[in-house]
């Protein structure tokens, strides 16, 4: 069967990655969180005091920062290794999460990850989330969803996730987090978070997975055939 890219964008919390890790399974296709690869980078500049205001110092830190995925069977998807240091848990942390779009703004920072994520699709059969996918990373996948979600329901969604891990997070704190994302995302200079032209909406708000994914099934197999 051929074997296509998919791009699935969108802005925090909006269920993207559970979105796309069940596209990929259902499809025996290699799935990739992209912004698990900024939030390494993040944790990395953030546990060496790195500037990334300073070009010079960034372009050095990025020399020592070997970015993989490892394939965790019991969880059904990829954890993140930071030079070969499984950081899952602590890129998922709100200390990583504060800065993240930053550095994610950063020029360099991204040429790094997108020289990275297009050579994971060279092969096709890949589904990648993320903010940029369909417009930079793979401008010709043959199959852009932007998943779109009600702004409440997104910061109940997340502060869920959290609070199952921390018990002090606050409702106000998700908001708050996710608010200044969405901002940074959508207005930095490169590659900011925008749909592309060719990008399939889908709004997920009164969704459940399971709808969401067939709706999705149904765009995949008009582009397979
Ligand atoms: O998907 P996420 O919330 O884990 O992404 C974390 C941050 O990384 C997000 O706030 C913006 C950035 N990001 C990006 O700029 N480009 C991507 N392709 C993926 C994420």
């Amino acid at each position: 069967m051929k074997k296509i890219v998919i791009a699935v964008d969108g802005y925090s919390s909006t269920g993207k990655s559970t979105l796309a890790k069940a596209l990929a399974k259902k499809m025996n296709y290699i799935f990739v969180d992209s912004g698990a690869m900024y939030r390494a980078i993040t944790l990395y500049f953030l546990r060496e005091r790195i500037d990334w205001e300073n070009t010079a110092a960034v372009n050095n830190a990025l020399k020592n920062i070997s970015l993989d995925f490892e394939y965790n069977a019991e969880k059904g998807k990829s954890d993140m290794l930071l030079n070969d240091e499984n950081v899952e848990a602590e890129i998922r942390e709100m200390l990583v999460s504060e800065k993240v779009s930053e550095v994610a703004a950063v020029k360099e920072v991204r040429a790094f990850a997108v020289a990275q994520q297009q050579k994971m699709g060279v092969k096709k059969g890949i589904v990648m989330d993320g903010r940029d996918i369909g417009t930079t990373v793979f401008p010709n996948a043959e199959l852009k969803i932007f998943v779109t979600a009600d702004p409440a329901e997104r910061v109940k969604r997340r502060f869920k996730e959290l609070y199952e891990k921390n018990h002090n997070i606050t409702i106000e704190d998700v908001q708050k987090n996710l608010e200044m994302r969405d901002y940074i995302d959508s207005h930095r200079e490169v590659s900011p978070l925008r749909q592309a032209d060719d990008a399939i909406v889908l709004d997920n708000s009164d969704l459940t997975k399971e709808e969401q994914l067939e709706k999705a099934l149904k765009l995949v197999k008009e582009r397979i055939n």
